[in-house]
């Protein structure tokens, strides 16, 4: 498979922790603490194109001049529900970031998602990092862009956990311009549209409902 704009993260320890994400006897608590982890590794896989500036300033022993991030607003954006277990990462390394939030909810028959809730800080001339554990079918990623899109958010990127192969295409297909930072590309999707071999339900396992 030919996925020019995924961004596989290729780390032991990305490896580490989606293994005990997966197992099924992983327990709520350790589980969030995994999506914390793989949540930082994403992060900073996924702003590792950030632009930057000189900065001058002086070390304890000389001058010189080192570099700091350039000052360009910053959104992070979760999908509901799930997508809040990977904010908290993004808030610890870049203090500045806004959030934005997107509820977006697959219909369990269909797998269809539809929308129940969208708040978001201006998003116009921002880098936004949209930000959901699961790519499955795609659809959920697709309209959560065609909101930011529609807001004439400069820079696009869909961070998630697992993705599948289904969902990466379709994402493509509708943005092909917007990058998928991602830590594990799996098989298939399950005629429930479940990812196999996948971790089961996201915001379930997340949550303990
Ligand atoms: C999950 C997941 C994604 C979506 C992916 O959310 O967090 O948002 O499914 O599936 P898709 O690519 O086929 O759209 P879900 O709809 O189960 O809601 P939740 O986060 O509230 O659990
Ligand atoms: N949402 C999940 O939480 N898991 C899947 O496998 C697919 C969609």
């Amino acid at each position: 498979m030919d996925f020019p704009m995924l961004h596989l993260l290729n780390h032991p320890l990305a490896a580490h922790v989606i293994t005990h994400l997966r197992d099924k006897t992983t327990k709520p608590a350790t589980f969030r603490t995994l999506c914390y982890q793989i949540s930082l590794l994403l992060a900073i896989d996924a702003t590792r194109h950030l632009p930057t500036e000189e900065k001058a300033i002086e070390t304890p022993l000389e001058p010189m001049t080192g570099r700091v991030l350039a000052p360009q607003p910053l959104v992070v954006v979760p999908i509901l529900r799930a997508g809040l277990g990977m904010v908290q990462p993004f808030l610890d390394i870049f203090p500045d970031v806004s959030v934005g939030y997107i509820g977006l909810e697959r219909d369990h028959a269909t797998a269809i998602a539809r929308s129940y809730y969208c708040k978001l800080p201006p998003v116009a001339g921002c880098r936004v990092l949209l930000v959901d554990p699961m790519l499955a079918t795609g659809g959920s990623a697709v309209k959560a862009i065609d909101v930011v899109h529609a807001q004439d958010a400069t820079n696009i990127t869909l961070v998630s956990i697992v993705s599948a192969p289904e969902g990466v295409a379709e994402v493509e297909k509708h943005y092909p311009s917007v990058p998928i930072y991602t830590a594990a590309l799996d098989r298939e999707l399950n005629a429930r549209k479940y990812i196999l071999p996948g971790l089961g339900d996201f915001g379930d396992r997340l949550y303990g409902t």
